[in-house]
């Protein structure tokens, strides 16, 4: 059932400290300073990964592409729809890695047959024991989330990103104590968001807006997409998100004062490039909604803020994301919308 919540969407929300913790369980080793994912015995530093996932899953798997990146690793991230290895370059030096939460999405196990058949390595990184997608690929790595009912994935993506995480260093073998340390912190931290934060109040001011707009760079430029996806899910209103960079690029036309901006702000490298695209924004009248660990710092350019712990900089993006699905939860709940079964979508997807 749905513990007393009104929806499965806002007790799977509140499941996410725990899901992290059972994600985490057993990874880190601190002594060792490494992290250890039993289930990948075996499986080496790919020279080139490709991700392939549709969604909210494809938002997890920009992330954590960059984050292999990070580590040396080039990687090239499709939406699985998309990945025609016909045109695409992959053979057995590729690792292919399908980020699926159910295993079920048809998109993606196409593209993993098809991965299968060039003879590159696969894996897929799933929440679901014995799925499709587990038992066609070489490998699986369990995100351990537990059963997700909600249409909109949302324990899902923290421990797909936070899987993700691990997996950058599991096959790298390179995990600073603050990295393993910061990880350790987020099932707590993710807690204190949902114990504090302000999304109710945000929403409210913001429930009858003509449209949402999300932005954030580098690590956080995926949660800004995520942030739009669940908007328009659940609420069936016009959210866009994307790289702030692009911003002037064409979005900035939509922007007015009926069109709050949430702009992804960590005091970290990228800050004041993103404070320069909230003064773009800022001057066309939008409101803006500042996600900051840094609020003394930021939270003055913005008109309201939502607060996140302050964390390693590879992880705000996964903190940022949870007070971005209960400001979208929220807009939904006083619009009463069918939260947990939105109109025309269905959990899995399986035609292609
Ligand atoms: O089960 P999957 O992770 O493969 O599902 C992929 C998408 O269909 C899914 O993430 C979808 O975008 C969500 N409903 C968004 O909340």
């Amino acid at each position: 059932g749905k513990s007393g919540y009104d929806h499965y969407m806002l007790k799977e929300i509140n499941e996410q400290p725990h899901a992290l913790r059972e994600c985490l369980r057993g990874r880190p080793r601190e002594l060792e300073g490494s992290i250890e994912i039993d289930e990948l015995e075996g499986l080496e530093r790919p020279a080139h990964v490709h991700f392939v996932a549709c969604g909210t899953s494809y938002h997890a798997a920009l992330y954590g592409a960059r984050l292999f990146r990070e580590q040396g690793i080039r990687t090239n991230t499709f939406l699985a729809s998309e990945y025609d290895v016909d045109s695409i370059p992959v053979d057995e030096t590729t690792l292919v890695v399908g980020v699926t939460q159910s295993g079920e999405t048809a998109d993606t196990l196409r593209a993993l047959r098809a991965a299968n058949r060039i003879g590159a390595e696969t894996l897929s990184v799933t929440n679901v024991v014995g799925c499709s997608a587990a038992r066609e690929t070489d490998y699986v790595m369990y995100i351990r989330a537990g059963p997700e009912i909600g249409v909109a994935a949302t324990k899902t993506f923290a421990s797909q990103q936070v899987a993700l995480a691990m997996l950058s260093r599991a096959l790298t073998g390179a995990s600073s104590s603050g990295f393993i340390e910061a990880l350790r912190a987020l099932p707590d931290q993710v807690q204190s968001i949902l114990d504090t934060s302000h999304a109710a109040a945000v929403a409210d001011e913001y429930v009858d807006a003509d449209a949402y707009f999300f932005i954030g760079r580098g690590y956080n430029a995926p949660v800004a997409l995520e942030g739009a996806l669940k908007m328009k899910e659940i609420t069936y209103k016009h959210a866009e998100g994307f790289p702030a960079g692009e911003l002037k690029h064409g979005p900035l036309a939509l922007v007015t004062d009926r069109t709050p901006v949430f702009a992804m702000l960590p005091g970290d490298s990228t800050a004041e490039k993103m404070l320069g695209n909230v003064r773009e924004v800022e001057s066309r009248g939008a409101p803006i909604v500042a996600v900051t660990d840094v609020p003394a710092q930021l939270g003055s350019h913005a008109d309201h803020v939502l607060e996140i712990p302050d964390t390693h900089e590879l992880f705000a993006p996964i903190l940022s994301n949870i007070q971005l699905q209960l400001v979208s939860y929220w807009v939904a709940n006083r619009l009463e919308r069918s939260i947990d079964k939105p109109r025309n979508l269905a959990k899995s997807v399986t035609v292609e």
